[in-house]
């Protein structure tokens, strides 16, 4: 509680949001490096008029796996250079890799030990994962066919910066697909950034009540996976963390204190 009052005047401070997600995604991919654990996304549960996604074998985290399905049915994959910007354990690459066919996908982090991680787990011929930032992206101008972007700007310290990079990295006619949270109060700082950005908006959706649906159905299961995997004095806190019903991200979503959004984006001809 002390430590939680003595930064609460950095969080919004770009330096501070670069730094803590750093350190936190990190140590996380170092200590906790179970290799059935892919996603850290909160999870997607789809409209009734969306397509039946089939599996041949349900994964652990199926709703944090809908979240990368759904959004990457927003454009054509086969055959296209994807590059998912904040890719995590790697999960959504491998499945958009492995089911959609894309002719190459590239997953870039911040988090070193997250890259590793992902390489060790997922192998897939065309699939691979680098490090670097979302804010100095370590690709040529015009050099991809579309842009992922899951659950991770809120932890940026520039998202314009990121989305000038965006922007840059796209071929002409490319397409940026991102789902995000923010909370309402900084919603219209957002929805700015993403007019300002160059990029034509092609649909928005709040997801916020898809996202609270699927963190509900998969509590259970989460819970029992926080108490396997980490040790029990950290698991309070890591309960909160990974959005557990009547977490305080729960809550917000459910009050409309948060929203949560899926958008796609066209770079003009
Ligand atoms: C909530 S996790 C989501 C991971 C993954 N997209 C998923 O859904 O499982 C956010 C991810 O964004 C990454 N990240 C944060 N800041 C970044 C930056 N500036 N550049 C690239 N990745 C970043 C973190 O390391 C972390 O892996």
């Amino acid at each position: 509680m002390f430590i939680k009052t003595l930064l609460s005047p950095f969080k919004n401070q770009p330096w501070f949001r670069r730094l803590n997600s750093k350190i936190t995604y990190e140590y996380l991919a170092k200590y906790v490096p179970a290799e059935d654990w892919h996603f850290m996304n909160y999870g997607y549960m789809p409209n009734a008029d969306e397509p039946t996604l089939k599996l041949d074998k349900e994964p652990l985290q199926v709703y944090p796996l809908r979240m990368y399905h759904y959004l990457a049915l927003k454009t054509q994959i086969e055959g296209k250079t994807v590059l998912e910007v904040g890719s995590g354990r790697g999960g959504g690459a491998r499945h958009i890799a492995a089911t959609m066919k894309p002719l190459q996908y590239t997953g870039l982090d911040l988090a070193h030990h997250a890259v590793d991680l992902a390489n060790k787990i997922h192998q897939l011929p065309n699939l691979k994962f680098i490090q670097g930032s979302a804010e100095s992206l370590p690709l040529a101008d015009n050099s991809v066919d579309v842009v992922i972007n899951v659950e991770s700007c809120h932890a940026y310290g520039d998202v314009a910066k990121f989305l000038s990079e965006v922007k840059r990295v796209l071929k002409p006619g490319g397409y940026f697909l991102m789902v995000d949270f923010r909370y309402a109060k900084d919603f219209e700082l957002l929805q700015q950034q993403l007019r300002d950005c160059g990029l034509k908006k092609l649909s928005e959706e709040n997801i916020s009540d898809n996202v609270v649906r699927a963190i509900e159905a998969e509590d259970p299961a989460k819970r029992e996976r926080i108490q396997k995997l980490i040790p029990a004095r950290w698991q309070k806190l890591f309960c909160e963390f990974a959005g557990v019903v009547g977490s305080k991200f729960h809550s917000n979503l459910k009050d409309h204190t948060r929203y949560y959004y899926r958008y796609s984006f066209m770079k003009p001809n």
